[in-house]
């Protein structure tokens, strides 16, 4: 397993990517030019083409480079059919189009089931983008439900949603993850669609419950908050899939970011754009030169350690966004040194058997869980990077920008 993943790292990062015009490029050359993102597309999308007809159910991870899939969509669901959209967006191709919209109906019964936070990850880029991009009514009836069912996970006491475990069960009844920050744009597009406020208030009382709890000093943040389920209590921080409760696991940084951004972006709070902005600086300070985020910024490896391509990825979006909200133009140029990273080094380019596009992707390292695997939000997030700089106006109408 040890070669296969090193024969994996050595294939991606050896691999030049042809540009639009044939010129071969490299890694760590510079922020990524349009020509380089161009032709990372249409890789992505070639890939696509010659995987997606024969994908019936949800890609999770990859094993061997080959994609494992969860049936009922697990809390990845939404990012498969969100990735067909971008690149029906991006190609016009039809074929994207009907795959993700057979994709996106395997979602419906996930619509009405309450048993974790997941649910923004599950409709956004999924049911709400094929709204956004058809007008079809019934992705947007589909997804004010999905609304509905997270806003049981209300804790009015705590002023937080619950991230995991069955409502009335006591188990992780307290919990709080940085990831949820990611859910709250599901109540946002609610309070947009209906014009009842509840969905946007409860969004904004539990992004400021996230930001006076996990923020530190220093702009880092744990994965995992807790508190008393019954009081409302502060107990601690914690973690699960980072080193420990003093850590940065990558990934959740990057979605305090994009989530802190795009709050900011729903309700004008400036409060929201500054977190993210702490945020941001935080993780900027102590990203590696090649711009691909390691699994955590405080594990005992240190800049050595794996790479989590996903937070470079979920990362660059964010940032893009956040230079946009500031007026700050290094978000932006960092963000294309991410993208040059991640398409200089982590593309499956040179291997025939992958079926995903980004590999060097973590997903749960203290698990010993899907290290060096690529991972449908890698995909997802890095159309969605690319499109933001390529086709602002088409990723805007898309995704709501
Ligand atoms: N939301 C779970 C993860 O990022 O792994």
């Amino acid at each position: 397993m040890n070669l296969s993943r090193r024969t994996l790292l050595a294939s991606a990062a050896a691999t030049p990517l042809l540009t639009g015009a044939g010129v071969a490029l490299g890694a760590g050359e510079a922020a990524a030019s349009p020509a380089t993102l161009r032709a990372a597309l249409d890789y992505g999308n070639s890939k696509l083409k010659a995987v997606a007809p024969g994908i019936t159910s949800f890609p999770e991870i990859t094993r061997a480079e080959k994609w494992t899939y969860v049936a009922d969509g697990g809390w990845v669901g939404g990012f498969w059919p969100g990735t067909l959209w971008l690149a029906h967006l991006d190609s016009g191709d039809a074929q994207f189009r009907a795959l993700a919209e057979a994709a996106c109906d395997r979602l419906a019964p996930r619509r009405l089931d309450p048993r974790d936070h997941d649910l923004g990850f599950l409709f956004y880029p999924s049911w709400i983008t094929a709204y956004r991009l058809t007008g079809a009514t019934k992705w947007r009836d589909g997804a004010v439900e999905a609304a509905n069912t997270l806003i049981q996970r209300w804790n009015a006491t705590g002023e937080f949603i619950r991230a995991w475990g069955r409502i009335g069960t006591p188990g992780n009844a307290g919990r709080v993850i940085i990831d949820t920050m990611m859910n709250l744009d599901l109540l946002a597009f609610a309070t947009e669609q209906t014009g009842d406020r509840k969905f946007l208030d409860i969004a904004i009382a539990h992004a400021r419950t996230t930001q006076t709890h996990f923020l530190r000093p220093d702009g880092s943040t744990p994965h995992v908050f807790d508190f008393d389920p019954d009081t409302g209590a502060a107990v601690g921080p914690n973690t699960v899939q980072g080193y420990s409760p003093t850590s940065s696991w990558s990934r959740g940084q990057a979605w305090g970011i994009y989530g802190f951004t795009t709050m900011y972006r729903r309700t004008g709070l400036r409060e929201f754009r500054d977190t993210a902005r702490r945020m941001a600086d935080y993780a900027l300070s102590v990203l590696t030169p090649d711009g691909v985020p390691v699994w955590d910024y405080r594990s005992p490896l240190g800049p050595n350690d794996v790479k989590d391509s996903s937070a470079g990825a979920i990362m660059a979006c964010g940032l893009l966004d956040l230079a946009k909200a500031t007026g700050t133009d290094r978000y932006r140029e960092r963000a294309l040194k991410i993208l040059d990273g991640l398409v200089g080094t982590c593309l499956t380019t040179r291997s025939s058997r992958a079926e995903a596009i980004l590999a060097r992707g973590t997903r749960n390292r203290p698990a010993e869980d899907g290290v060096e695997v690529s991972l449908p939000y890698g995909d997802y997030y890095l159309y969605e990077a690319i499109l933001r700089v390529l086709k602002p106006a088409q990723i805007a109408r898309a995704i709501g920008l």
